[in-house]
This record gives C-alpha cells, sequence and structure tokens, in this order.
C-alpha cells in the first residue's frame, strides 16, 4: 500500500482515504493505492468500499506534470474499469473540486454522495485533452447528452446542487466527507442497495453531432480539445458497445495528447501559478491594507476603485473639482451595477459599497489615512511628478505610493519624493475591474515589502500578477509597440489592415490589432505617436501617417462609428471603412513604396516574430525575470490565444533557430527594426529553449 492512500476498515466498509496534498491529483503513488486497496477490500472480506480524499479536496484530477512522460501502470482508464467492475458497492464522497479524473473515478464508482459546496466538472478541454478515462462514454449516459457536452466542452465547473439535479450526484449533504460517506454506505447495505455499473446503462440518444462540433469548433477560435471531445461524446452514442466508445475515446486522447495546443495550454496553467513565485519575496511580510486612495476618476481609475471596492477594500477617489468626482462616481456605480447583473454582487451590497466604503475628495489631506494610494491621472510626466510631490507631502509614513502609468519612467516619478523606497508601477488594463493583468513594476528604489503589497494586492483583487521591470511601457506596452509596428510596416509595404486582422484572427486571437485599435480608440495611438515622434524619432526608423489621417479626420474608431472598420450604431463589429485604402496608398507613394502580396502565413509569421523577437530583449535585459513572466503578461493582457502558451512557448514550440533565421533573413529589408536579441542568439547558440530558462 502506498502512503497517498491510506486504507482502514470499518465494519464491512474499507475507506480508502487519499492523502497527496495539495489537490490529491492522480498521481502514480494514488493510483497504486486505489488499485491495493480495492483488492485488498476484495480478499478481507469487505462489503462495500468508501474512496474520499482528505485535505480540501477529493480528487482534482490526473497528476498534470505526468503528462508527456511514459505511463506508469496502473493507467487511469483501467484502474476506472476496475473500480467499476469491483464486485463491491464502491461508493465515493465528494468535496472540494472533483475534476477530470477526479470525476472519473467518481463515475466508476457505484454512488456518489457530495458536501453543498463541492464542485464537480471534466475541465480536461482546457488543458488541451479531454476526459480521458471514461469519462466521455459515462457521463453521457448518466446526464444525458446535452448536459455532457454542455460540461466536456466548456470544462465548467459544475456546483454540487446542479450535478444532483442532473442525475450525477445521488445525495448531497453537509458534513465531513468521511463521515457522510460512512453513513450513505451503511445505509445503502442496509437496504439492499444493487450494484448499478454505468457502462452497463443503454447508449444515450444521439444529436446532430456535425452541428455541435462545428459550433464548438468556432466557439474556440480554433482550438481543437473541445472539438475532438464532442466526437467522444458521440461515440458514447454511436460506438457498439461500452468498450468499443471507450476505445475512441482513448485514440482521440492520445491524438490530442500529441498536439502543440496541449503542451501551450498545461505550460499556461503551471506559468500562471509560477508567475507570484519570486524567491525574495519569500519571508518578505506585504504591509497591511484597508483603506486605498485613487488619484483620478476617469475610466480606468473608476475600473481600479471599483475592483477596490469589490475586494472589500475602503476607497477614497480624489479628483479635481466637485463634478469630476461626481461623474467618476456615475462610472463606479455603473460598474458595479454590471457586476450584480453579472451575479457578482447583490443589490445591497452593491448599494453599501457606494454608500459606506468609497468616499469622494478634491483636497489632497483626504488622502492623509490612506494605506495605498493609485495615481491615474493623465499620462504626462510633469502632471504625474506634480501629483506625486503631493502625496509625498500628505500620506502617512509606510503608505505605499503607486503609479498607473502605462509607459513613463517610474524611477523618475520616484525621485519627485523623498521616500522612493515606498513607489512602485501598478499597471492595470482597461476595464480595470475586468482585466485579469497587473502588472507590478518595480522601480531602482522600490523596498521589497512594498513589492510583496503590489503581489498581495493582486492576489486580493483576484488578478494574475506579473513583476516587471522599469523601460518604456514595461512587459506588455514595449512588447505591444514593436509588434503593432510590425503591423504597420506589413500595411506600407502591401498587406491590407483587414487582412492582417483576418490572418491573426485565424491564429486564434480574438481581435486582430486594427480592430483593437478601434476599440481603444485610434486617438490613444495618435498621441503616442505624437509623443515618440516630439522626441525624434530615429532617421532609419520606419514611420505611416495613415492612422494619423483616420484621426485628423476625427476617426477615433468605435467611438466614433468609424475607424479601419465602419460601426452601426451599438454594433461592436464593423466592414472596413472604403476610406482606409485610398489613405493607405497615398502613404506608400509618399515613401515611394510599391505594394506586394502577403500571404496569410508570412503575416502571422512577421507578427508573431516581432512580438518574440522585442519579448527576447525584455527578458535578456531583465524587465521580465523569465519568460514565463512575458507569456502570462501577453495571455492575461493582451488576448494572445492560450493555446499558444504565449509568445516565447510558440517560439519554442516553432523552434528558435527558425526564428533567428527569419530575424536575420528580414533585417536584410530593414536592418534597423529587425535586430536581434541577443539572448535569441545565445540560446539558439547552446541548443537551448526559453522554457529552459524557466526552470
Ligand atoms: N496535477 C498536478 N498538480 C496540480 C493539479 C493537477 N491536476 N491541480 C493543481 N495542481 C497543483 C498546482 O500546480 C499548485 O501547485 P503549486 O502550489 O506548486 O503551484 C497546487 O496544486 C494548488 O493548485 P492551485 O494553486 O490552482 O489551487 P486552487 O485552490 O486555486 O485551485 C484547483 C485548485 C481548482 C484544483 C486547480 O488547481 C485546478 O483547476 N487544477 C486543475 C484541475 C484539472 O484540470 N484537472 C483535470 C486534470 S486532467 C485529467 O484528469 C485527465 C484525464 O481525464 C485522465
Amino acid at each position: 500500500m502506498t502512503q497517498a492512500i491510506r486504507y482502514e476498515k470499518h465494519g464491512d466498509i474499507a475507506v480508502l482515504a487519499a492523502q497527496n496534498p495539495p489537490v490529491n491529483a492522480l498521481g502514480v503513488d494514488v493510483r497504486r493505492g486505489l488499485l491495493d486497496g480495492l483488492e485488498r477490500a476484495e480478499a478481507e472480506g469487505a462489503k462495500a468500499v468508501l474512496i474520499y480524499g482528505e485535505g480540501r479536496t477529493y480528487f482534482a484530477g490526473a497528476d498534470i506534470r505526468e503528462f508527456g512522460k511514459p505511463l506508469q501502470e496502473p493507467g487511469l482508464p483501467a484502474l476506472c474499469d476496475r473500480i467499476e467492475a469491483s464486485p463491491l458497492l464502491i461508493v465515493s464522497a465528494l468535496h472540494g473540486t472533483a475534476l477530470g479524473g477526479g470525476l472519473e473515478v467518481a463515475l466508476a464508482s457505484q454512488y456518489r454522495i457530495a458536501v453543498p459546496n463541492a464542485k464537480i466538472g471534466l475541465p480536461e478541454v482546457n488543458l488541451g485533452i479531454l476526459p480521458g478515462a471514461g469519462g466521455t462514454q459515462r457521463l453521457p449516459r448518466v446526464a444525458g447528452v446535452e448536459a455532457a457536452l454542455g460540461m466536456i466542452t466548456t470544462g465548467r465547473h459544475v456546483r454540487a446542487a446542479e450535478a444532483l439535479d442532473l442525475g450525477i450526484l445521488d445525495r448531497v449533504q453537509d458534513g465531513a466527507p468521511r463521515e457522510i460517506g460512512l453513513s450513505y454506505a451503511q445505509e445503502l447495505l442496509e437496504e439492499g442497495a444493487q450494484r448499478r455499473p454505468v457502462c452497463d446503462m443503454p447508449a444515450p440518444d444521439p444529436i446532430d453531432f456535425d452541428a455541435a462540433y462545428d459550433a464548438v469548433l468556432k466557439k474556440g477560435r480554433g482550438q481543437l480539445s473541445p472539438a475532438v471531445a464532442v466526437r467522444a461524446v458521440q461515440a458514447a452514442c454511436e460506438a457498439e458497445s461500452f468498450a468499443a466508445g471507450q476505445a475512441r475515446e482513448r485514440e482521440l486522447f492520445l491524438d490530442l495528447m500529441e498536439t502543440d495546443q496541449r503542451k501551450g495550454l498545461i505550460h499556461a496553467f503551471f506559468a500562471e501559478r509560477a508567475v507570484a513565485k519570486l524567491p525574495e519575496l519569500e519571508d518578505i511580510e506585504p504591509r497591511e491594507l484597508h483603506h486605498i486612495g485613487l488619484v483620478g476618476g476617469g475610466t480606468m481609475g473608476a475600473g481600479i476603485a471599483t475592483a477596490m471596492l469589490l475586494a472589500g477594500l475602503q476607497v477614497t477617489l480624489l479628483e479635481m473639482s466637485a463634478e469630476a468626482a461626481h461623474a467618476a462616481k456615475e462610472r463606479i456605480a455603473t460598474n458595479l451595477a454590471g457586476a450584480v447583473k453579472r451575479g457578482k454582487l447583490s443589490q445591497s451590497a452593491h448599494d453599501d459599497l457606494l454608500r459606506n466604503q468609497l468616499a469622494l475628495a478634491t483636497e489632497y489631506d483626504a488622502l492623509a489615512t490612506v494605506d495605498l494610494v493609485v495615481e491615474a491621472v493623465f499620462e504626462d510626466m510633469e502632471v504625474k511628478k506634480q501629483v506625486f510631490a503631493q502625496l509625498n507631502s500628505v500620506c502617512k509614513p509606510g503608505a505605499v505610493l503607486a503609479t498607473n502609468t502605462s509607459y513613463l519612467d517610474i524611477n523618475q516619478i520616484a525621485a519627485s519624493t523623498s521616500r522612493a523606497s515606498d513607489v512602485i508601477g501598478l499597471h492595470f488594463f482597461s476595464p480595470a475591474h475586468v482585466m485579469k493583468l497587473l502588472e507590478v513594476v518595480v522601480a531602482d528604489k522600490t523596498a521589497p515589502d512594498v513589492v510583496a503589497t503590489g503581489f498581495a494586492l493582486g492576489r486580493r483583487l483576484k488578478k494574475i500578477s506579473v513583476r516587471g521591470g522599469v523601460c518604456d511601457g514595461f512587459i506588455g506596452n514595449r512588447i505591444l509597440s514593436q509588434y503593432r509596428a510590425c503591423a504597420d510596416h506589413m500595411v506600407l509595404d502591401g498587406a491590407s489592415p483587414f487582412q492582417i486582422d483576418k490572418a491573426l484572427t485565424g491564429f486564434g486571437f480574438a481581435m486582430g490589432p486594427f480592430a483593437v485599435s478601434d476599440l481603444a480608440g485610434l486617438d490613444i495611438g495618435w498621441a503616442t505617436r505624437k509623443r515618440k515622434r516630439a522626441l525624434g524619432m530615429d532617421p532609419r526608423a520606419r514611420d505611416s501617417t495613415f492612422a494619423d489621417a483616420l484621426c485628423e479626420a476625427g476617426h477615433f474608431g468605435q467611438k466614433t462609428g468609424r475607424g479601419f472598420y465602419v460601426y452601426e450604431s451599438g454594433q461592436r463589429s464593423g466592414t472596413p471603412n472604403p476610406d482606409v485604402m485610398p489613405l493607405i496608398e497615398a502613404d506608400r507613394a509618399a515613401q515611394g513604396i510599391t505594394s506586394r502580396e502577403f500571404s496569410d502565413e508570412e503575416i502571422v509569421q512577421r507578427y508573431m516574430t516581432a512580438m518574440v523577437n522585442e519579448a527576447a530583449k525584455v527578458v535578456g535585459e531583465g524587465i521580465a525575470r523569465r519568460p514565463l513572466d512575458v507569456d502570462v503578461t501577453l495571455l492575461y493582457g493582451y488576448g494572445f490565444p492560450r493555446y499558444w502558451g504565449g509568445p516565447m512557448k510558440w517560439a519554442d514550440l516553432t523552434g528558435l533557430p527558425e526564428v533567428l533565421g527569419n530575424i536575420q533573413n528580414w533585417a536584410k529589408e530593414d536592418a534597423y527594426f529587425w535586430h536581434h536579441a541577443p539572448l535569441l542568439e545565445q540560446l539558439v547558440a547552446e541548443g537551448r529553449s526559453f522554457d529552459d530558462l524557466n526552470a
């Protein structure tokens, strides 16, 4: 018996208790322990077996760290079959999250009981695979095809009450899993309950699986696993026998296991958990946070204030005038109303937040007692410096002074105070109460406990926090400015914005860069270009004017109904604006460029390569600590398709020599732009990957 499963006999009932913290993942020791325990229970003449998990959860799934490695027996599918075939009455008692292989073990059990706050689900598609231990065969038999497809193709977590309604659970009862499981098993024995293996249930009625496959593929923007899972459920309905359906499930599972998408999604899973693990913060206590100050209540400031309120923090918002403060409050109220609508907040909690947790102010003195203040004013160094000088004079000692700047030099901002060690960048993404990313930007003098406080705040706000260093644009916006410029260069050279958007949505982005510009507002990019030109651009750098021309005509994208696309009122997707191509052609003519054809493939390669190259510079310079920090930034802040794992993972999967070779080739036409990152060259020379730097 392995230590991962504790065996105990309780009258006629053998108890198999999983003890494999933190989440009782079904690694090889757990699987062996379950098999040994079952055999022992049968040999010792037990009449029933109770399976449950100690600690925070029933099995939360297969052990993801074993994926891609040689299988160690027993495999999970065979174990589930063995559990189902046992002559004993097997009861599973669920708590925490019974996910993936965990739910599959439960479905192979004869009876299932759960505590009320347990959640169940088959989230495998989110890891690029499908339930591979009978889940796609057993769940449709138990819950019907429609409910099973709904769960399997989205991976959603289902609460115990709903699972009871769907027939997946037999009973929901409060109590410790061991106790409720034992009493349920005892009751079943006393009433002479029969075994009822799911594999003996009739095959469920089929639906139009081709239509379901197409719909799921479209919704997943090219993600394969949910669509392939539809085919596995189809086999549950159409295969000759349960065993034949299982064999089909296995075949599809193994196919998916080999895909780059599986590798990308599992990389994303571990990367998003690794970003907050910073060795230098291990023993550092964050400062306490109760009361937050906000300077500026525009879209960004109001969004940040909303996020703080939703996390239970008290907020004082400072604006220039009573009218502006009132308008900020209106924005916050609208955001909170959205949270009520989405069921995230009750109406009474909404009212309480606005009435008791939010204060408005027009004088800096109101920020004297805040524990942390976030400045979210106009993106102008002089304005920011003035704000920080004021904060320096009113805020209490030990208050964290944070700026939400997206580009500016935080060292300079810190220098306008006499307490640079308290100054940090907290870069939120708009809308700040929705977007999951927080860049915690550490300046030269930022104190470690201030950094720890930034991460603690991120956790409290339920955000994914990534550590970045100071440079123009930090991790995300610095990389963005390069791949965005690459898209503009391709337009100058002959691709249309519409072709570029289409090629990149084909790659998996939710929107292409030009549609994104329309959404964000073309005036934002215009202001940035003006700022950069004013600083004096390198004469070798390529510039373009077609987007400026749209702005000069008053077209700022969605908010004015016209940009690269034309939007009918209230519509969020538009049709290509016919005025755009003539503007581009004028720009090409003025620069003496003869346009050429681009394939969608070349567009994707160039765009991605520009992204990876700048990202490699960002890692090489230590702005991002590890490649995975870049991956998570792009995944959570820039709509990067998760199934590629992030740009660095994409580069590893593509092969770094190919990426470097492309840059060197393209440098022949534009040596200024395609200047490769030294880190890329070094990794290629050493035969290493970006992932090697993550370890
Ligand atoms: N395998 C290995 N490690 C896992 C794991 C798994 N299935 N699930 C979680 N962990 C690890 C995490 O990496 C993390 O490790 P570190 O502390 O070293 O970072 C630790 O367990 C705790 O996880 P979280 O920080 O995520 O804790 P949480 O409480 O926020 O969430 C959870 C818990 C809901 C279970 C979440 O971890 C989760 O969603 N896990 C994945 C569940 C899943 O996808 N299961 C299906 C696996 S695939 C499968 O089962 C295939 C099959 O059909 C054969």
